[in-house]
Formats: structure tokens, C-alpha cells, sequence
């Protein structure tokens, strides 16, 4: 805690509520302890009794609050998004609204909810309830900002086969494949769409708009929606100890949908020379193809560098047979690793990335080149700014079905790493990082976003 914050925060108490996937939940906890930092001393956890029951909890300083999503013991594997999620209004408003009156009861009311407005309907109960409101933006403003167009109706979908460059102000030129895939591909995910574009019903109720990114690297079109929303970055929310170094040490998350397989991580980096190995994953959700995984995995062979490549469970049935045990001496196939540790690494020289928000972010903040292979949903946006506005990496393009070969990926990584434009991009990578460490540093542009909220939510 910073020294003259203690008394002022001491009334207030956070409640804050993410969508329930690994990529919303993680920038949220994060969020949650920089404010913890800045001497707000109530913050409450609030996530669904089915994640709760799936899930290792550890975190001594962030109590924690269940809801019901309508499905305690899961939801069916055959059941629709759009029912789900319309179950999820119903009932999570409900005990949402009962958990904040049980905490009033136990003498923790609640002054401000921060919420994911991938769940909008915690802005309404939040008003009901008379306390202050918080959307927190897990993805980029860039994302949002085109979101927000299509909810104004000032970008149509489906795009015509006219629209070969998209002008948005605040944002450079964007082509089809740059788009967010909801809006390229409309119509494939119809209740995934509604969801990002819903985020914007009665937002103008909310009494802050966080977004979980800094200044510098969106500058453009932060100004831009600064002239009409209280918009604020607070981010990058990595842990302290991997960025401004003031917490002496908060690496572990709090909440974990996977086990991560952490020891033989670091020991087997710490065998490799310094910027010798390609860090490999798609986060939490994206599923690859058999063939794409396919390509991606001789892709690496090809390349000849060693790997340390993350394959979920769930994928891993996908690889090439006898691929890890060929690729032995080169490589390490793990189920989940502690990202950050791996991406902090010194053998780490590129990561082929997704290019999930979290994702990115963690890798401008420490450092790591990329090469992006967009999956779905945000990613093509944010490959466009890693290749072509921050020039932190390539994005390896896809055949017209989209099968980024293993040429590609081979050809991709070297470019990274030792081409025409690796020192380049190198010189990129160490700004960003620098700027990202700045940011979130006492004094900082998303610090004094963050203590300006501590500050007038206590006063
Ligand atoms: C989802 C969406 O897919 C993404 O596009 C959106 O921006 C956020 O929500 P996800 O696909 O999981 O997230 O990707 P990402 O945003 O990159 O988040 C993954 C998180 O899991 C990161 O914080 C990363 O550090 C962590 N992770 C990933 C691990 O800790 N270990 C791993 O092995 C892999």
C-alpha cells in the first residue's frame, strides 16, 4: 500500500465480476490487485458455483462470492449459446442482486461493481442497488471501437464485397481479414456476436469504462472515444513483479481453469541458450484443425529451433503420431505453463501466438517478438497491430481456406528472429516493453487512471 492511501480507501469495496473464461477472468483478478495496491481493501470475486467447483482458487486477499448461472453441475454439452447465456441473465441477475444484499447484511455493502460487459446486465442490477458501476474491457480498444460502430449502425454487417479497406476514425485502414471475426465472418457465432455488440446497452449508466490496455499503444483511439465516454486505461494488468516491480511478488493468479505443468517448464528452459526458443500457444479457447495443427507442428520442425509448444488436453489428439517423441531433442509439448514465467524467460526469442488480447499484451510487456496466427473472435485485429502498427512480429497468412502452411510458419519465424526485419522488430520490442513498464509504474499514465478511481470512489 502507498503511504496516504490507507485512510481515504478504507471504505471502499469492490465486487467484480468477469464473463467465466480463463482470458476474462485473468486481466479482472489482475485489475483487482492493483487496486488492493492502491489501498482499496474490499474486493470480492464473484464467479459462477460451476467454475467455482472446477477451478483452484488461491488467493488469500480476494474473498470470494458465487452466482448461479442456472447450470450448478454444468451446463448441458449439447445446449445453445443463446440459451445459455439467456439463462445466465435470468438467474445470475437474481443472485447477483442477493449476494450483494447478503454481503450489505454481513456489513460489506458494496460501492462500486466492476463488471465485464460481456454481462451488461450487472450494470442494471449494480443501478438497482444504488452503487456505483465499472464496465472493465477485457479485449483491445481498437476491438470495441468497431464494436461500438456496429452498434451505432455506422458499420454494416454483413461487409459487402465493396468494402476492401474499412476507415474507422481513430483507426488505421483495416481490411476484411483484419476485422474481428464476429464481423468478417458475421453470422458464424449469431449469439456471440450479439454478446460483443450488446456490451454497449446502457453503458452510458456507467459510472467508469476501464479498458485493459495503456495509453501509449492506443493512443488514437483512446483520444477518439475520450471525446464522448469516460474511457480509461488501466493496463497492462500483468503482475507487478514481471512489470514495475512494486508488488515483491503476485505471479500466481488467483484462479486457474488449467494446472499448469510449471517445474519442467523453467528446467528445461533453463537448458537452452538465451533467445534460442520459440514459445508456441493459443490460449484457453481456440481449437485448431487437424491439418492446420498439422502444418504448424512439421512448421516448427522445419524451422530447426527448439520449442516449447502448449497443447490443451483437449487438442492433444490432434498432433502428428510420434511427432513428440521425433521432436524430442527439440521440443517440450506441455498440457498449460505459467505463460508469464516462460514468456520472462531469457532462452524465449518468439512467440507464436494466437493473438488473444492477454496474449498479446503479456508478450509486448516482456518483451517477445511475435508471429501471429489469428484463430477467431479479436485476434485478426490485434495481429494487424502487432505486424503493422506497434511492428512487433509478422502474421502468418493463410491459404484461401485459411491453412497458414508449414512453409509459412517456418518462414515466418526466421523473419522474426533472424531476418531482414528481426532487428527491426527488435528495436520495437524493447520501445513497447519500456512504454508498457512506464504506463503501469508509480506515476504512470494507467496508474494515475487507476488512482484517480481509488481516489473518487473514496472521497
Ligand atoms: C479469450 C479470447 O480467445 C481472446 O481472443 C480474448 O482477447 C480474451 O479471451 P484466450 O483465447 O484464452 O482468451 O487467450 P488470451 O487472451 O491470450 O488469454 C490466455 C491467458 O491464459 C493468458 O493470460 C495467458 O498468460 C494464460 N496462459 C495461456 C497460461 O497461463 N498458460 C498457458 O499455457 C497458456
Amino acid at each position: 500500500m502507498e503511504k496516504g492511501e490507507e485512510k481515504e480507501a478504507e471504505k471502499a469495496h469492490c465486487l467484480i465480476l468477469p464473463f467465466p473464461i480463463q482470458g476474462h477472468i485473468n486481466p479482472m483478478l489482475q485489475f483487482a490487485k492493483r487496486l488492493l495496491q492502491k489501498g482499496i481493501i474490499g474486493i470480492t470475486l464473484v464467479i459462477t458455483k460451476q467454475l467455482a467447483k472446477t477451478t483452484h482458487y488461491s488467493s488469500a486477499a480476494i474473498s470470494l462470492q458465487t452466482i448461479s448461472d442456472g447450470f450448478d453441475d454444468g451446463a448441458p454439452t449439447d445446449i445453445n449459446q443463446a440459451d445459455y447465456l439467456a439463462r445466465f441473465e435470468e438467474v445470475g441477475s437474481t443472485t447477483l442482486k442477493e449476494a450483494m444484499q447478503g454481503l450489505a447484511d454481513s456489513g460489506r455493502p458494496v460501492d462500486c461493481v466492476i463488471f465485464d460487459p460481456f454481462l451488461p446486465w450487472a450494470l442494471q442490477v449494480a443501478k438497482e442497488l444504488a452503487v456505483f458501476a465499472a464496465a472493465f474491457f477485457t479485449q483491445s480498444c481498437a476491438v470495441d471501437h468497431i464494436y461500438h460502430h456496429v452498434y451505432k449502425g455506422e458499420l454494416k454487417v454483413p461487409l459487402l464485397p465493396g468494402d476492401q479497406e474499412i476507415l474507422i476514425p481513430g483507426l488505421p485502414p483495416l481490411r476484411p481479414d483484419d476485422m474481428p471475426s464476429f464481423v468478417s465472418s458475421y453470422g458464424t457465432y449469431p449469439p456471440l456476436f450479439e454478446v460483443v455488440v450488446n456490451q454497449f446497452t446502457g453503458l452510458d449508466k456507467a459510472d467508469w469504462l476501464f479498458f485493459n490496455t495503456f495509453y501509449n499503444l492506443e493512443k488514437e483511439v483512446i483520444d477518439y472515444m475520450a471525446k464522448s465516454a469516460p474511457v480509461k486505461a488501466i493496463g497492462p494488468t500483468i503482475p507487478s513483479m514481471y512489470l514495475d516491480k512494486r508488488l515483491p511478488d503476485d505471479r500466481e493468479y488467483g484462479l486457474s481453469v488449467y494446472k499448469a505443468v510449471t517445474g519442467a517448464c523453467t528446467e528445461w528452459l533453463n537448458q537452452r541458450r538465451p533467445e534460442s526458443v520459440i514459445y508456441v500457444s493459443f490460449g484457453s479457447l481456440a481449437k485448431l484443425d487437424d491439418r492446420q495443427m498439422e502444418e504448424l507442428a512439421w512448421g516448427l520442425r522445419l524451422s530447426n529451433k527448439h520449442f516449447l509448444w502448449v497443447v490443451r488436453a483437449t487438442e492433444e489428439s490432434k498432433l502428428p503420431k510420434d511427432f513428440a517423441e521425433e521432436t524430442s531433442e527439440k521440443g517440450l509439448i506441455v498440457s498449460w505453463c505459467p505463460q508469464l514465467d516462460v514468456l520472462s524467460h531469457e532462452a524465449i526469442c518468439c512467440f507464436v501466438t494466437h493473438c488473444g488480447w492477454n496474449s498479446t499484451l503479456e508478450s509486448v510487456s516482456l518483451g517477445v517478438p511475435m508471429v501471429a496466427m489469428p484463430q477467431w473472435t479479436d485476434q485478426s485485429t490485434n495481429s494487424k497491430f502487432v505486424m503493422d502498427v506497434w511492428k512487433m512480429g509478422v502474421r502468418a497468412r493463410g491459404d484461401e481456406n485459411g491453412l497458414v502452411s508449414r512453409e509459412t510458419v517456418a518462414s515466418c519465424i526466421m523473419e522474426v528472429v533472424e531476418g531482414e526485419r528481426a532487428v527491426e522488430i527488435k528495436q520495437n520490442v524493447i520501445k513497447w516493453k519500456e512504454l508498457a513498464i512506464q504506463a503501469m509504474a508509480q506515476g504512470g499514465s494507467s496508474d494515475l487512471n487507476i488512482q484517480e478511481f481509488v481516489t473518487s470512489l473514496t472521497s
